[in-house]
Order: C-alpha cells, then structure tokens, then sequence
C-alpha cells in the first residue's frame, strides 16, 4: 500500500476550493441505455491539485438550498489515474450518473442537484473541486498483486483509473505483472460504461485481464432472475475463492451499497465448503488490507 505520508488528502478545503474548468463533459450511455452517465474532464493546470487512483474529490455545485445556503459538497470517485486521461498530470476525470427517481409521495419526477449540474456543465465553464479525499481503495504497490475488481454502474469509475494504470500506461518503477478481473453489473448493453476500451483491454491482455459482465435486464440468472454481479460470483466461486486467498490478492468493491450482501452471499457458499466462517474471513483481509470497500 502506498506510505500513508504520501497520499494526498484535503489539499483543497470547501471554505477555500480550487477553481477549475470544465474540458469534455461526453455521454457513456449508448442509444437505448437507462439514463444519462458522462464522463467529465476537469483543468489541474496551475493547480496543487494531485491524487492517487482509488481517491475521490468534492464537487460543490452552483446555486443555493432550499434555505439560500451554499450547496454543500457531493463525493465522486476520480475516474482517471493521476497522470490523468492525457498523462500530462493536468487534468482528472470523474464519471458521474444523473440522479433522477419519482417522489414517493407526489410522483413528480426528481433530478439530483450536483449530478444534474455535472452533466449539463458546459466546457469552458468554472467548476468548485475540494479534495482529494480517500484512502481505502488505494492500489498497492506490489505489480506482483492481483486484482480483483467488482463494480456495478459508475462504481466502475476507480476500475477505469485502476486499469489504465496497470495496463494502458509505462511507469519507469511501476509495470503490472499479475492479474487483474473485473465483475461489472449493469442493465443493458448499452450502459457498458466505457465498453469498447475494456473489451480492448481484455483482447490485448488475454492472460492478465478477465472481463466478466452481469447485464442485470438482458442476462438470466440460474434461477431465472435478474443477472446480478453476486449471480457472476456465484458462478466462478470455486477459481475465485482460489484467488482470494493468495496472499497478493486485493478485492475492490464499488457501486451500489445494496450489492454488498449478495457478494457475501456468494463468498459464504464458497467458505463453507472450506469450513471457513466468511464473516471471520473477510474481517481478517479487511485488516490485512486486502479487502476494499466503497459503496452509496
Ligand atoms: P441530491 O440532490 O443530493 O439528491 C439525493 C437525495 O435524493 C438522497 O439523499 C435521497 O434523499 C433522495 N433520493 C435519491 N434516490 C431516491 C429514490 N429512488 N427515491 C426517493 N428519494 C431518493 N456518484 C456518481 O455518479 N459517480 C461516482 O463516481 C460517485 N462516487 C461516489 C463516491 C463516494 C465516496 C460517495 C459517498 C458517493 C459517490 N457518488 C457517486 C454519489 C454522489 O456523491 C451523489 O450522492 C450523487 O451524485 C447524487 O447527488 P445529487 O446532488 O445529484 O442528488
Ligand atoms: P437493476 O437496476 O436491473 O435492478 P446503473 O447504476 O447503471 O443503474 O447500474 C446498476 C446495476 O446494478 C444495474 O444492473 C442494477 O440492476 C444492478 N443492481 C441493483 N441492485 C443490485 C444489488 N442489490 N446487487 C447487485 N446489483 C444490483
């Protein structure tokens, strides 16, 4: 794991955030998709702005409560490695999911107030960052390490940085040499964010990077239910479980807080076969650092 020294936390606070600019905001989700998820570029330059892959930053959107107060801040995963998408170390990315559900009471359509804001900025446009905060999805630093990723929707956001890292970009003191495998949950097709760069990523690195998908509306589970990422566990727990006990393998979870308990579930079946208590287990990689979680 990085030395915790040099992880940078806090560098900007809310009281004095760092004005940036908005670069690329592009829409993720293909025709026929559910929703609208983009992927935001955001300007360092001049800035004393640096991270880590696995941080996250603040946003504080434009406008004021229903009380005339300052939007408070709202977290994001940073979608980019910290040499950013064009590895000038200049920019930082994030990907970010437009919140819209019905009230429960009224029925009226509801839209999230900074993610709404996100996906309509314009680039060019000034944008309030704070951050970077974060310190449990930290890679470590071992190349030897394996790397067991498990997303559903933008819970993919720190994979791509994680990834890009281990396979896209050369490193003098850093190059990859385990394996990496990502279980990735979405409804449909169409919503494979940042599709055709993972399944390059898998064609061109066959031996090292697995691509699993649970495509929750179009796929079936065993037993005729929803595909869920706990269903794709379930299915490859027996290689799994094998992996999760080498001593170089990290687990990462990212996404939705309800998938939490399906995971446990799956990796329960597979302890019990080894008379293994899973609850006791995962307390015990947790503190041994190897099992990482971010959920909301
Ligand atoms: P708000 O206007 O704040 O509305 C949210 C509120 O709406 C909820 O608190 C709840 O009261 C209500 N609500 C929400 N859904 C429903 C529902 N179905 N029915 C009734 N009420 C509902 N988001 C991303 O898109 N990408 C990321 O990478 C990402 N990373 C995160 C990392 C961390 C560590 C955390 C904590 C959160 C992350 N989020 C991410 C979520 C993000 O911080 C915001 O919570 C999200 O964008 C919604 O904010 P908003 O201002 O649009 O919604
Ligand atoms: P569904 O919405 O079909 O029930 P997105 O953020 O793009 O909506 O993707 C989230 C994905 O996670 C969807 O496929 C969603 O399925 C799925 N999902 C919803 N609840 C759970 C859960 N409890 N465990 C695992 N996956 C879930």
């Amino acid at each position: 794991m990085q030395l915790k020294e040099k992880i940078p936390v806090n560098i900007y606070r809310p009281k004095e955030p760092l004005i940036s600019k908005c670069l690329t905001n592009e829409e993720l989700v293909q025709a026929g998709g559910e929703g609208s998820v983009r992927h935001i570029t955001f300007d360092l330059e001049g800035s004393n702005f640096h991270y880590l892959e696995g941080q996250s930053l603040g946003i504080i959107p434009e406008g004021t409560d229903e009380n005339g107060r300052p939007h408070k801040l709202r977290l994001y995963s940073i979608a980019s490695t910290r040499h950013g998408d064009q590895g000038d170390d200049q920019t930082v990315s994030l990907c970010v999911r437009q919140l819209e559900y019905d009230h429960p009471e009224t029925g009226e359509r509801v839209y999230g107030v900074c993610s709404s804001y996100l996906n309509q900025l314009q680039p060019g446009a000034p944008v309030k960052i704070t951050g970077p905060v974060g310190k449990e999805m930290l890679l470590p630093d071992d190349p030897e390490a394996n790397v067991i990723m498990i997303a559903t929707g933008t819970g993919i956001a720190p994979f791509r940085a994680y990834l890009w890292r281990l396979f896209q970009e050369t490193h003098p003191d850093y190059q990859f040499q385990g394996k990496a495998w990502l279980f990735f949950g979405v409804p449909y097709t169409a919503n494979i964010l940042y599709k055709d760069q993972l399944e390059a990523l898998a064609a061109q690195f066959p031996d090292q990077f697995q691509l699993t998908y649970a495509i929750s509306r179009e796929q079936k589970n065993a037993q005729g239910g929803k595909m869920y990422i706990q269903h794709r566990i379930a299915e490859q727990v027996d290689v799994l479980w094998e992996l999760i006990q080498q001593e170089k393998t990290h687990t990462y979870i990212c996404g939705l807080k309800g998938m939490e308990g399906g995971i446990d579930e799956g990796m329960s079946l597979a302890a019990q076969q080894h008379g293994i208590d899973w609850m006791q287990y995962r307390k015990d990689l947790k503190k041994a650092d190897r099992w990482h979680v971010e959920t909301y």
